[in-house]
Protein backbone atom coordinates (compact mmCIF):
# COMPACT_ATOMS: atom_id res chain seq x y z
CA UNK A 1 0.00 0.00 0.00
CA UNK A 2 1.66 3.32 -0.86
CA UNK A 3 1.54 6.37 1.09
CA UNK A 4 -1.39 8.12 -0.24
CA UNK A 5 -3.47 5.27 -0.05
CA UNK A 6 -2.87 4.87 3.39
CA UNK A 7 -3.43 8.24 4.18
CA UNK A 8 -6.91 8.16 2.88
CA UNK A 9 -8.14 5.08 4.43
CA UNK A 10 -6.77 6.17 7.88
CA UNK A 11 -8.17 9.77 6.79
CA UNK A 12 -11.80 8.42 5.87
CA UNK A 13 -11.34 5.93 9.16
CA UNK A 14 -10.53 8.84 11.28
CA UNK A 15 -13.41 11.41 9.66
CA UNK A 16 -16.22 8.68 9.80
CA UNK A 17 -15.94 7.83 13.29
CA UNK A 18 -17.18 10.81 15.53
CA UNK A 19 -20.13 11.18 16.39
CA UNK A 20 -20.31 14.63 17.43
CA UNK A 21 -19.68 18.25 15.40
CA UNK A 22 -16.64 18.67 18.35
CA UNK A 23 -15.15 14.84 18.23
CA UNK A 24 -15.40 16.04 14.22
CA UNK A 25 -13.22 19.03 15.01
CA UNK A 26 -10.64 17.46 16.32
CA UNK A 27 -10.77 14.56 13.57
CA UNK A 28 -10.29 16.96 10.96
CA UNK A 29 -7.19 18.80 12.70
CA UNK A 30 -5.51 15.89 12.58
CA UNK A 31 -6.04 14.83 9.55
CA UNK A 32 -6.10 17.88 7.50
CA UNK A 33 -4.41 20.16 9.94
CA UNK A 34 -1.24 21.71 9.64
CA UNK A 35 0.42 18.91 11.72
CA UNK A 36 -1.66 16.30 10.08
CA UNK A 37 0.41 13.39 8.21
CA UNK A 38 -1.16 14.42 4.72
CA UNK A 39 0.03 17.95 5.20
CA UNK A 40 3.71 16.74 6.05
CA UNK A 41 3.76 14.58 3.16
CA UNK A 42 3.04 17.24 0.64
CA UNK A 43 5.35 19.41 2.65
CA UNK A 44 7.98 16.85 1.76
CA UNK A 45 7.16 16.60 -2.38
CA UNK A 46 10.04 18.87 -3.19
CA UNK A 47 12.52 16.88 -1.81
CA UNK A 48 11.74 14.00 -3.74
CA UNK A 49 13.13 12.98 -6.88
CA UNK A 50 11.41 14.66 -10.27
CA UNK A 51 10.30 12.09 -11.56
CA UNK A 52 8.15 10.49 -8.82
CA UNK A 53 7.34 14.31 -7.60
CA UNK A 54 4.23 14.74 -10.25
CA UNK A 55 2.87 11.52 -9.71
CA UNK A 56 2.82 11.60 -5.69
CA UNK A 57 1.59 15.22 -6.04
CA UNK A 58 -1.16 14.72 -8.47
CA UNK A 59 -2.45 11.14 -5.95
CA UNK A 60 -1.93 13.28 -2.18
CA UNK A 61 -3.75 15.83 -3.48
CA UNK A 62 -6.53 13.96 -4.78
CA UNK A 63 -6.57 12.29 -1.43
CA UNK A 64 -6.99 15.73 -0.17
CA UNK A 65 -9.91 16.92 -2.12
CA UNK A 66 -11.36 13.11 -1.00
CA UNK A 67 -10.90 13.62 2.51
CA UNK A 68 -11.96 17.04 2.42
CA UNK A 69 -15.13 16.21 1.01
CA UNK A 70 -15.70 13.23 3.39
CA UNK A 71 -15.09 16.11 5.99
CA UNK A 72 -17.84 18.12 4.52
CA UNK A 73 -20.37 15.68 4.43
CA UNK A 74 -20.09 14.52 8.14
CA UNK A 75 -20.02 17.81 9.15
CA UNK A 76 -23.25 18.62 7.40
CA UNK A 77 -24.67 15.19 8.82
CA UNK A 78 -23.78 15.77 12.42
CA UNK A 79 -24.85 19.23 12.04
CA UNK A 80 -28.20 18.41 10.97
CA UNK A 81 -28.59 15.84 13.82
CA UNK A 82 -27.66 18.25 16.50
CA UNK A 83 -30.48 20.76 14.99
CA UNK A 84 -32.81 18.14 15.23
CA UNK A 85 -31.86 17.26 18.32
CA UNK A 86 -31.84 20.55 20.06
CA UNK A 87 -35.61 21.40 18.18
CA UNK A 88 -36.79 18.47 19.73
CA UNK A 89 -35.44 19.46 22.63
CA UNK A 90 -36.72 23.19 22.70
CA UNK A 91 -39.99 22.03 21.21
CA UNK A 92 -42.69 24.32 22.92
CA UNK A 93 -45.41 22.59 24.49
CA UNK A 94 -48.66 24.62 24.14
CA UNK A 95 -50.61 22.63 26.36
CA UNK A 96 -48.60 23.59 29.24
CA UNK A 97 -50.05 26.49 31.22
CA UNK A 98 -47.91 29.82 30.49
CA UNK A 99 -45.58 31.39 32.73
CA UNK A 100 -47.90 33.15 35.83
CA UNK A 101 -48.18 37.36 35.06
CA UNK A 102 -48.20 39.31 38.02
CA UNK A 103 -51.54 40.75 38.76
CA UNK A 104 -51.85 43.83 39.85
CA UNK A 105 -53.50 44.97 43.04
CA UNK A 106 -56.12 47.45 42.80
CA UNK A 107 -55.57 50.84 44.83
CA UNK A 108 -56.68 51.12 48.19
CA UNK A 109 -58.46 54.21 47.33
CA UNK A 110 -60.70 52.05 44.88
CA UNK A 111 -61.00 49.08 46.77
CA UNK A 112 -62.33 51.60 49.19
CA UNK A 113 -64.23 53.58 46.98
CA UNK A 114 -65.96 49.64 45.77
CA UNK A 115 -66.77 48.96 49.03
CA UNK A 116 -68.46 52.32 49.23
CA UNK A 117 -70.12 51.73 46.05
CA UNK A 118 -71.57 48.45 47.07
CA UNK A 119 -73.05 49.40 50.01
CA UNK A 120 -75.47 51.96 48.27
CA UNK A 121 -76.12 49.32 45.39
CA UNK A 122 -77.06 47.49 47.95
CA UNK A 123 -79.68 50.24 49.00
CA UNK A 124 -80.46 50.73 45.44
CA UNK A 125 -78.16 53.33 44.73
CA UNK A 126 -77.09 54.04 41.05
CA UNK A 127 -73.50 55.16 40.79
CA UNK A 128 -73.31 58.46 39.04
CA UNK A 129 -70.07 60.21 37.56
CA UNK A 130 -69.53 63.74 36.76
CA UNK A 131 -66.62 65.92 35.31
CA UNK A 132 -63.51 66.87 37.27
CA UNK A 133 -63.34 70.20 35.71
CA UNK A 134 -67.04 71.64 35.68
CA UNK A 135 -68.86 74.73 35.20
CA UNK A 136 -69.02 77.51 38.02
CA UNK A 137 -72.79 77.46 37.14
CA UNK A 138 -72.62 73.53 38.34
CA UNK A 139 -70.04 74.07 40.65
CA UNK A 140 -71.69 77.03 42.97
CA UNK A 141 -74.51 78.67 41.49
CA UNK A 142 -76.28 75.81 41.15
CA UNK A 143 -75.61 74.58 44.33
CA UNK A 144 -77.20 77.92 45.79
CA UNK A 145 -73.58 79.11 46.65
CA UNK A 146 -73.88 83.33 46.76
CA UNK A 147 -71.37 85.36 44.34
CA UNK A 148 -69.26 86.26 47.29
CA UNK A 149 -69.15 82.59 49.04
CA UNK A 150 -65.39 82.52 50.34
CA UNK A 151 -65.45 78.79 48.79
CA UNK A 152 -65.65 80.78 45.68
CA UNK A 153 -62.29 82.65 45.72
CA UNK A 154 -59.19 81.43 44.01
CA UNK A 155 -57.34 80.93 47.38
CA UNK A 156 -59.31 78.04 47.70
CA UNK A 157 -60.47 77.05 44.30
CA UNK A 158 -58.37 76.37 41.28
CA UNK A 159 -59.91 78.02 38.45
CA UNK A 160 -58.73 77.31 35.06
CA UNK A 161 -60.78 80.28 33.79
CA UNK A 162 -63.72 82.59 34.20
CA UNK A 163 -66.34 80.04 34.56
CA UNK A 164 -64.37 76.62 34.66
CA UNK A 165 -62.99 75.65 37.97
CA UNK A 166 -61.68 72.18 39.05
CA UNK A 167 -64.21 70.99 40.96
CA UNK A 168 -64.15 71.54 44.73
CA UNK A 169 -66.40 68.70 46.02
CA UNK A 170 -68.19 66.20 44.17
CA UNK A 171 -71.59 67.53 45.28
CA UNK A 172 -72.01 69.65 41.75
CA UNK A 173 -72.82 66.09 40.77
CA UNK A 174 -76.48 66.52 42.23
CA UNK A 175 -77.99 69.08 40.13
CA UNK A 176 -76.00 67.42 36.61
CA UNK A 177 -77.62 63.74 37.87
CA UNK A 178 -81.02 65.82 38.78
CA UNK A 179 -80.95 67.39 35.12
CA UNK A 180 -80.55 63.76 33.49
CA UNK A 181 -83.89 62.32 35.01
CA UNK A 182 -86.82 62.87 37.06
CA UNK A 183 -87.30 62.05 40.51
CA UNK A 184 -87.08 59.60 42.46
CA UNK A 185 -83.14 59.96 42.33
CA UNK A 186 -81.15 57.72 44.47
CA UNK A 187 -77.13 57.99 42.94
CA UNK A 188 -73.78 57.93 44.95
CA UNK A 189 -70.89 59.70 43.14
CA UNK A 190 -67.18 59.11 43.97
CA UNK A 191 -64.25 60.94 42.26
CA UNK A 192 -61.35 63.45 42.72
CA UNK A 193 -61.78 67.03 43.80
CA UNK A 194 -58.99 69.62 44.20
CA UNK A 195 -58.79 72.57 46.88
CA UNK A 196 -55.94 74.55 47.13
CA UNK A 197 -55.10 73.24 50.62
CA UNK A 198 -51.23 73.06 51.48
CA UNK A 199 -50.19 69.09 51.51
CA UNK A 200 -50.20 67.21 55.85
CA UNK A 201 -50.84 64.40 57.06
CA UNK A 202 -54.42 64.35 56.32
CA UNK A 203 -55.14 66.92 53.19
CA UNK A 204 -53.85 67.54 50.02
CA UNK A 205 -54.67 69.74 46.80
CA UNK A 206 -56.23 66.58 45.36
CA UNK A 207 -58.29 64.24 46.94
CA UNK A 208 -61.79 61.92 46.38
CA UNK A 209 -65.06 62.27 47.53
CA UNK A 210 -67.97 60.43 47.42
CA UNK A 211 -71.02 62.01 47.13
CA UNK A 212 -74.70 60.84 47.88
CA UNK A 213 -78.54 62.03 46.59
CA UNK A 214 -81.47 60.64 47.72
CA UNK A 215 -84.54 62.61 45.90
CA UNK A 216 -88.11 60.92 46.74
CA UNK A 217 -91.23 61.56 48.19
CA UNK A 218 -91.62 62.48 51.89
CA UNK A 219 -87.91 61.68 52.71
CA UNK A 220 -86.56 63.44 55.90
CA UNK A 221 -83.63 63.73 58.13
CA UNK A 222 -84.83 60.47 59.89
CA UNK A 223 -84.04 58.70 56.35
CA UNK A 224 -80.39 60.50 56.14
CA UNK A 225 -80.08 59.45 59.50
CA UNK A 226 -80.69 55.78 59.26
CA UNK A 227 -79.11 55.36 55.74
CA UNK A 228 -75.83 56.95 57.11
CA UNK A 229 -76.63 54.39 60.01
CA UNK A 230 -76.65 51.71 58.10
CA UNK A 231 -73.15 53.02 55.80
CA UNK A 232 -71.41 53.46 59.53
CA UNK A 233 -72.43 49.60 60.33
CA UNK A 234 -71.54 47.91 56.84
CA UNK A 235 -68.32 49.71 56.63
CA UNK A 236 -66.81 49.73 60.13
CA UNK A 237 -68.66 47.18 61.00
CA UNK A 238 -70.37 46.47 64.75
CA UNK A 239 -73.07 48.41 66.45
CA UNK A 240 -71.82 52.01 64.75
CA UNK A 241 -74.22 54.94 66.44
CA UNK A 242 -74.46 58.62 64.32
CA UNK A 243 -74.38 61.75 65.62
CA UNK A 244 -75.38 64.72 63.73
CA UNK A 245 -74.35 68.18 64.93
CA UNK A 246 -75.90 70.94 63.32
CA UNK A 247 -73.87 72.63 60.70
CA UNK A 248 -73.55 74.90 56.86
CA UNK A 249 -73.88 74.13 53.85
CA UNK A 250 -75.43 76.38 51.09
CA UNK A 251 -76.96 73.83 49.56
CA UNK A 252 -78.64 71.63 52.26
CA UNK A 253 -81.29 72.69 55.10
CA UNK A 254 -80.70 72.29 57.79
CA UNK A 255 -77.12 71.12 57.14
CA UNK A 256 -75.18 68.94 59.48
CA UNK A 257 -71.67 66.95 60.04
CA UNK A 258 -72.05 63.47 60.85
CA UNK A 259 -70.39 61.57 63.50
CA UNK A 260 -70.10 57.60 63.89
CA UNK A 261 -69.03 56.15 67.07
CA UNK A 262 -65.62 55.39 67.01
CA UNK A 263 -65.44 51.38 66.08
CA UNK A 264 -61.56 50.73 67.68
CA UNK A 265 -62.78 52.09 71.39
CA UNK A 266 -66.98 51.76 70.88
CA UNK A 267 -66.88 55.18 72.12
CA UNK A 268 -64.65 54.62 75.16
CA UNK A 269 -62.20 57.20 73.83
CA UNK A 270 -58.43 56.41 72.08
CA UNK A 271 -55.97 57.73 69.95
CA UNK A 272 -58.12 57.00 66.37
CA UNK A 273 -61.05 59.27 67.81
CA UNK A 274 -58.57 61.23 69.76
CA UNK A 275 -60.35 60.42 72.96
CA UNK A 276 -63.91 61.87 71.99
CA UNK A 277 -65.33 58.57 71.38
CA UNK A 278 -66.42 59.87 67.75
CA UNK A 279 -65.20 59.94 64.45
CA UNK A 280 -65.95 62.68 62.12
CA UNK A 281 -67.38 61.30 58.62
CA UNK A 282 -68.34 64.18 56.71
CA UNK A 283 -70.95 66.74 55.51
CA UNK A 284 -74.72 66.33 55.17
CA UNK A 285 -78.27 67.75 55.27
CA UNK A 286 -81.67 67.91 53.98
CA UNK A 287 -81.34 69.24 50.43
CA UNK A 288 -81.99 73.04 50.42
CA UNK A 289 -85.46 73.77 48.16
CA UNK A 290 -83.38 76.06 46.21
CA UNK A 291 -81.71 73.41 44.57
CA UNK A 292 -84.50 72.36 42.88
CA UNK A 293 -85.34 75.42 41.54
CA UNK A 294 -82.14 74.80 39.23
CA UNK A 295 -83.82 71.62 37.75
CA UNK A 296 -86.80 71.10 35.40
CA UNK A 297 -89.45 68.68 37.45
CA UNK A 298 -88.37 68.50 40.48
CA UNK A 299 -91.41 70.68 42.45
CA UNK A 300 -90.06 71.19 46.42
CA UNK A 301 -93.94 71.08 47.29
CA UNK A 302 -94.14 67.14 45.97
CA UNK A 303 -90.38 66.20 46.58
CA UNK A 304 -87.91 66.24 49.52
CA UNK A 305 -84.46 64.70 49.84
CA UNK A 306 -80.77 64.53 51.44
CA UNK A 307 -77.16 64.76 50.23
CA UNK A 308 -74.45 63.97 52.04
CA UNK A 309 -70.77 63.56 51.20
CA UNK A 310 -66.56 62.84 52.69
CA UNK A 311 -63.40 61.84 51.84
CA UNK A 312 -62.70 58.53 50.80
CA UNK A 313 -58.51 58.79 51.72
CA UNK A 314 -59.86 59.61 55.31
CA UNK A 315 -61.88 56.13 55.06
CA UNK A 316 -59.43 54.17 54.13
CA UNK A 317 -57.06 55.54 56.27
CA UNK A 318 -59.51 55.41 59.22
CA UNK A 319 -59.94 51.78 58.68
CA UNK A 320 -56.24 50.88 57.79
CA UNK A 321 -54.16 52.79 60.40
CA UNK A 322 -52.59 55.11 57.61
CA UNK A 323 -51.23 57.87 59.10
CA UNK A 324 -50.17 59.96 56.02
CA UNK A 325 -52.31 61.01 53.10
CA UNK A 326 -49.05 61.05 51.17
CA UNK A 327 -49.32 57.46 51.39
CA UNK A 328 -51.78 56.81 48.79
CA UNK A 329 -50.42 58.86 46.33
CA UNK A 330 -46.49 57.68 46.17
CA UNK A 331 -47.67 54.89 45.09
CA UNK A 332 -44.83 52.64 46.39
CA UNK A 333 -46.11 49.29 45.47
CA UNK A 334 -44.61 48.02 48.90
CA UNK A 335 -47.12 50.54 50.30
CA UNK A 336 -49.98 48.95 47.68
CA UNK A 337 -49.25 45.69 47.71
CA UNK A 338 -50.11 45.32 51.45
CA UNK A 339 -54.08 45.48 50.43
CA UNK A 340 -53.16 42.37 48.00
CA UNK A 341 -56.53 40.04 47.81
CA UNK A 342 -57.37 42.02 50.88
CA UNK A 343 -61.33 41.31 51.73
CA UNK A 344 -61.46 45.06 52.94
CA UNK A 345 -62.26 43.10 56.22
CA UNK A 346 -61.08 46.04 58.16
CA UNK A 347 -60.87 46.74 61.53
CA UNK A 348 -63.95 45.56 63.88
CA UNK A 349 -65.60 43.59 61.21
N1 LIG B 1 -69.63 68.94 49.72
C1 LIG B 1 -69.53 69.06 51.14
C2 LIG B 1 -68.05 69.23 51.52
O1 LIG B 1 -67.22 69.02 50.69
C3 LIG B 1 -70.10 67.88 51.87
C4 LIG B 1 -71.59 67.77 51.68
C5 LIG B 1 -72.10 66.99 50.69
C6 LIG B 1 -72.45 68.47 52.53
C7 LIG B 1 -73.48 66.88 50.53
C8 LIG B 1 -73.80 68.36 52.37
C9 LIG B 1 -74.31 67.56 51.39
O2 LIG B 1 -67.73 69.57 52.64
Amino acid sequence: MDTSERLRNEGREQLTRPTSSAELEEARVAVLGRSSPLTAALRELPSLAPEKRKAAGASLNRVRQELEAVYAERRDVLAGAELEVRLAADAVDVTLPGDPVAIGVPHLLTQTTREIEDIFIGLGYRVAEGPELDLDYYNFTALNTPEDHPARLSSDTFWVSDHVALRPQTSPVQVRAMEQQPPPIYIVCPGRCYRRDALDATHSPWFMQVEGLAVDRGLTLADLKGTLEHFARELFGGDRKIRLRSHFFPFTEPSVEIDVSCFLCEGAGCAVCKQIGWIELGGAGVVDPNVYSFVEGYDPEEISGFAFGWGIERIAMLKHGITHIRNLYDNDLRFNEQWAGSTLAGVGR
